[in-house]
């Protein structure tokens, strides 16, 4: 399979031109059958029987709630990795405030697998190709491990030192025998078979490169790509566009300020910013009400701005729908691991932290 993939993409630089391989899903004819009634017993109340209900998902309810959306492939599904989609799946939507419920304890895991497989069957190839292209391929089970993909056993040692913590992730990396544990933001790698277990960054010294640098790329990028504009604060390029900066702030903070009152400089050098709300301190934090504030804003370019500069008397109450959003962003900073403001991450996932002047930042972003 790895020798087929390099082989074609040789092929592809060898004739410049892309071959549309048809692409081999990770599920098998019997998951999608078994998923088939798993999913009209479970799901089809609300997304529908072939997984196509509600057209307009995109609009909230009278009381601020989003309906199911299609997982036909229409709508947002397919920006979720596999293990995005199983965990909404079994945690349900509340944690992001969302109404749909949670299935621990009514599906298994493998289950849950099978019911994925029948909504991913009514994807285009088209589709389905741009969300395994989104997600490093070992992000995939392979046809073998995806019904039961059970922990492996490497972590034992380790689960019973970090108590309720969750693992995240476990993959095996490039080294031999040396595994890479994702707990949250942090890596830990473990070593002759769980035994042993190593915190710091692995690089590879023949190439440069640094692989946990790498995952927590990949990790910050899906999870930034969870979000549409329409939850954010764009600050939109102007001339042609060269690049988009997702920015992490609190409005109470002075770095934060710094940087906006420089967002001019941004636009013009062909840089969109996308803001993410990010109050230090959570609930609490200073910046947080008028985070809300701004979301609830019908310009909320315009009360980003003042908020910044402390206009504070246009800004509407904090007590919309979209305020939430103020929670999520929280939730989200912390999870890919965001110690301060502002945060910036380019759309590789790179992190750059803190504030740099303009005439610094542009070309960092640009490069
Ligand atoms: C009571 C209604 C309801 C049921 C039953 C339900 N869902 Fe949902 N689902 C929702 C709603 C509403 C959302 C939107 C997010 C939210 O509010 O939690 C959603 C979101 C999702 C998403 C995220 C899609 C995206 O674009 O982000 C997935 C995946 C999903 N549901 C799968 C399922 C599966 C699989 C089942 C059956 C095992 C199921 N749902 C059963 C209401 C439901």
């Amino acid at each position: 399979m790895k020798s087929l993939n390099f082989f074609l993409a040789a092929l592809m630089l060898i004739t410049g031109q892309v071959i549309a391989a048809e692409q081999e899903r990770w599920y098998s004819d019997e998951q999608v059958t078994q998923g088939e009634q798993l999913f009209r017993q479970n799901c089809s109340s609300c997304h529908g029987q072939n997984a196509e209900a509600t057209p307009n998902w995109k609009q909230t309810d009278a009381n601020g709630n989003y309906p199911p959306p299609p997982l036909n492939g229409s709508a947002h599904a397919w920006h979720h990795n596999l293990d995005l989609l199983r965990r909404t799946i079994r945690d349900g939507g509340a944690k992001l405030g969302g109404q749909m419920p949670g299935f621990e304890g009514s599906l298994s895991a493998a289950e849950i697998d099978s019911v994925i497989a029948f909504f991913q069957s009514k994807w285009s190839d088209e589709i389905y190709e741009r969300w395994s292209g989104r997600f490093a391929s070992s992000d995939l089970p392979s046809l073998t491990d995806s019904a039961v993909a059970p922990e492996p056993p490497v972590t034992r040692l380790l689960r019973q030192r970090i108590g309720n913590a969750k693992i995240d992730d476990v993959s095996e990396t490039s080294v031999e025998d040396v595994w890479q544990v994702q707990i949250g933001n942090r890596y830990v790698y473990l070593l002759e078979g769980g035994k042993y277990a190593l915190m710091g960054d692995l690089v590879n010294l023949e190439n440069g490169r640094n692989l946990t640098e790498q995952s927590r790329r990949v990790s910050a990028v899906e999870t930034i790509s969870e979000f549409d504009d329409a939850d954010l604060v764009i600050f939109a390029a102007r001339g042609e566009p060269k690049a988009t900066l997702n920015v992490f702030t609190d409005t109470s903070c002075p770095y934060c300020q710094k940087l906006h009152s420089e967002i001019d400089q941004l636009q013009e050098a062909g840089i969109t910013v996308r803001y993410f709300p990010y109050a230090r301190g959570g609930s609490r934090g200073p910046g947080y009400q008028h985070l809300r504030s701004v979301w609830c804003a019908e310009d909320r370019r315009q009360a980003m701005t003042d908020a910044k500069n402390k206009l504070f008397d246009d800004l509407p109450p904090g007590d919309c729908a979209a305020a939430e959003m103020v929670d999520r962003g929280y939730l989200v900073g912390n999870r890919i691991g965001i110690s301060g403001t502002p945060a910036l991450f380019k759309s590789n996932g790179e992190k750059i932290e803190g504030y740099r002047p303009y005439q610094e930042l542009i070309p960092q972003i640009l490069q």
